[in-house]
């Protein structure tokens, strides 16, 4: 039986299946391992099952042990892995497209709709309990029939503009190409980021945290927004570099911001904290237990496909 490293704890269906096809360490305690930790416990293994929360960055794959032959990460993103030197030091990594799709699309239409209708602020005021209801009393802007513009327009981008078309709203994306007419089901194509901000009265952000979109909103392009845009991040805290974000957000560019990943989780900008028209949510994007069980399923699966002599599904790299 082929060794599996699992570094962090599963749902027990996951971790009982894994326990069938292989000989699994698991990690009962849940304890966030450090890179040196990963390295050190994994030594022998043939392979590791690792979660969003593990940076396995170049310095670590080159300490990784030889034996090492497959990382199957339980997420759709992969950025906590430099998935270059996996390859040259012929490791394979995969990750799990497709079945968090839905759960994540559903949180960034939360995010949107927290966000610009002051979910933070009424909260805030019921606790309290001094409230009273007023014709101007938490007055939010409104979804419906708005421009909605879609940084990344992928699976995920994808299904929260059919979410978005259900509130009457337009949608416009911005990607490195151009969708088929069937995948653009009717979202009008921005080639340049600076168009598709210039026409966003709501921006979804939904691109992969990669070297290329590593703080791609930023103060120059937030600069391209129209007064007043309601913005949404449920992809990765990396694309947005926050001191420029909380300056838009004080400056009036951004209405309110809605957001569930941080950059260098789990820590969130200060600021962040004290900004009323913030909506935060603790990187719950695929947080419904089907969803878990799906991306946990998908990753054994890859392991399985990899060690019975296949090309895993979900191969990255
Ligand atoms: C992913 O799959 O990338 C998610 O962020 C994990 O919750």
């Amino acid at each position: 039986m082929k060794k599996i490293f699992v570094t962090r704890k599963l749902l027990k269906e996951n971790e009982d299946k894994l326990k069938e096809l292989f000989d699994v360490t698991l990690n009962a305690n849940d304890k966030i391992y450090k890179p040196e930790e990963i390295i050190e416990q994994s030594k022998g293994f043939d392979g590791i099952l690792s979660s969003v929360t593990d940076p396995i960055n170049a310095d670590t794959i080159s300490k990784l042990s030889d034996s090492i032959k497959i990382i199957a990460n339980g997420a759709v993103g992969f950025g906590n892995i430099d998935i270059k030197a996996a390859r040259e030091k012929n490791i394979t990594v995969t990750n799990t497209p497709d079945v968090l799709t839905d759960a994540t699309a559903d949180i960034q239409i939360l995010l949107l709709l927290g966000a610009s209708r002051k979910a933070y602020e009424g909260r805030l005021a019921a606790e309290k309990q001094d409230w009273k209801w007023s014709w101007d009393f938490l007055l939010g802007k409104q979804m419906s029939n708005k421009r909605l513009g879609i940084l990344g327009m992928g699976r995920i981008g994808r299904a929260v503009a059919k979410r978005a078309k259900a509130f009457g709203m337009e949608i416009h994306y911005h990607n490195r190409s151009k969708l088929s007419s069937e995948l653009e089901d009717g979202a009008i194509y921005h080639n340049t980021l600076k168009g598709l901000f210039e026409q966003s009265e709501f921006l979804s952000v939904n691109c992969p945290a990669t070297p290329e979109t590593t703080k791609i909103i930023n103060k120059e392009t937030l600069g391209y927004l129209k007064k007043n845009t309601v913005i949404g991040n449920a992809a990765r805290g990396d694309v947005v570099d926050d001191d420029a974000m909380v300056e838009a957000i004080k400056n009036g560019t951004v209405f309110a911001y809605g957001l569930d990943v941080y950059n260098g989780e789990p820590k969130i900008h200060p600021e962040y904290l004290k900004l009323k028209n913030i909506f935060l949510l603790p990187h719950l994007g695929s947080a419904t237990k089907r969803t878990r069980w799906d991306m946990a399923y998908r990753a054994t699966r890859n392991l399985e496909q990899f060690f019975s002599g296949n090309k895993p599904q979900d191969q990255v790299n």
